[in-house]
């Protein structure tokens, strides 16, 4: 069964002139059959750098709505329109326009993990990849909002000593992971490193040997000599882990870091969607033009 769809996927994205992008913590076999697998920040420059007519994009919604933003003259399809993320809808545009009116003069920085909407409201974007370099391009004289994650935000904040104004969104999945989970784990595999992603709690930052985007903890462990490395985050991470590096062992620091979001884009939703052209992601204009101006004002600095 799975052959077969993975031969008409392979079919039809030659008839449609598609690729197929798939986040890291997509299922495994959704990685398996993308073009490119990576972290927000690879897959939108993926998206803009791709020579395709259309672009099916495997993840949560507001990723594949920042490739449609970028690319206003291809055709994104995202295989499940469903698949949200709970960070994301923790703040609005007006809500945003709210803040901004509250801090006048204020620079807004949005994480990549925010709508449209509310891209279309900030100066610039920045993901977990690029934070810090993004973060030190603005003057150390403007006050500084950013929404929505309070984890990234104050992770930024503490590298470079200075406040921002903070959101106080989070991304449910990481905020749950507890410092004694991390001690545990430690006591359990004594001297392997513990990688964390930013969107975690300080207190699991403080333990952490590392605090790296998921296409940071991919180039970290290429490079690493250790043995076994202990993962905390989203285990959709391990498949590409475990298939670059078949020498190590990766353990998650939890079973219970999965984002049921990511999980919901299928084979069979791939097939689906490259049949049908299905469903469209579609930005209007006035939002796009705005997000879009964010979102190249983060690629130009990184
Ligand atoms: P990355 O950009 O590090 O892949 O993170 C995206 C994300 O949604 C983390 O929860
Ligand atoms: Fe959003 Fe968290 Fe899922 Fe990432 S893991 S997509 S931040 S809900």
């Amino acid at each position: 069964m799975s052959a077969e769809l993975i031969a008409e996927i392979e079919k039809l994205k030659k008839e449609r002139k598609a690729v197929i992008l798939a986040h890291n913590y997509t299922l495994a076999e959704v990685q398996d059959i993308a073009d490119y697998t990576g972290d927000s920040l690879e897959l939108a420059r993926k998206a803009v750098d791709v020579d395709a007519e259309v672009i099916v994009f495997c993840g949560v919604y507001f990723m594949a709505e920042t490739a449609a933003v970028l690319n206003p003259a291809k055709t994104v399809l995202i295989p499940d329109p469903a698949a949200g993320c709970a960070m994301a809808d923790m703040i609005t545009g007006a809500e945003l326009r709210a803040l901004k009116a509250r801090h006048p003069g204020a620079v807004s920085v949005c994480y990549v993990n925010s709508t449209a909407e509310v891209k279309a409201e900030c100066d610039i974007s920045v993901t977990s990849g690029n934070a810090a370099k993004v973060m030190a391009t603005i003057g150390r004289d403007k006050e500084i909002l950013f929404v929505p994650d309070r984890h990234l935000g104050s992770y930024i904040s503490g590298m470079e000593g200075r406040d921002y104004v903070l959101w106080q969104g989070h991304c449910p999945i990481h905020n749950a992971l507890l410092p004694e989970r991390i001690r545990e784990m430690r006591a359990k595999y004594p001297g392997a490193p513990v990688l964390v992603h930013p969107e975690c709690p300080k207190a699991v930052r403080d333990l952490a040997d590392e605090c790296l985007s998921t296409g940071g903890m991919c180039a970290w462990a290429l490079k690493s000599d250790a043995k076994v490395i202990l993962v905390g985050t989203e285990t959709g991470i391990l498949h590409r882990l475990r298939k670059e590096n078949p020498d190590k062992t990766f353990i998650p620091i939890s079973d219970d870091l999965v984002c049921a979001d990511m999980k919901k884009i299928t084979l069979e939703k791939i097939a689906e969607s490259l049949r049908n052209m299905t469903s469209i992601v579609k930005v209007p204009e006035e939002i796009s033009t705005r997000a879009k101006r964010a979102i190249d004002a983060m690629l130009a600095v990184s």
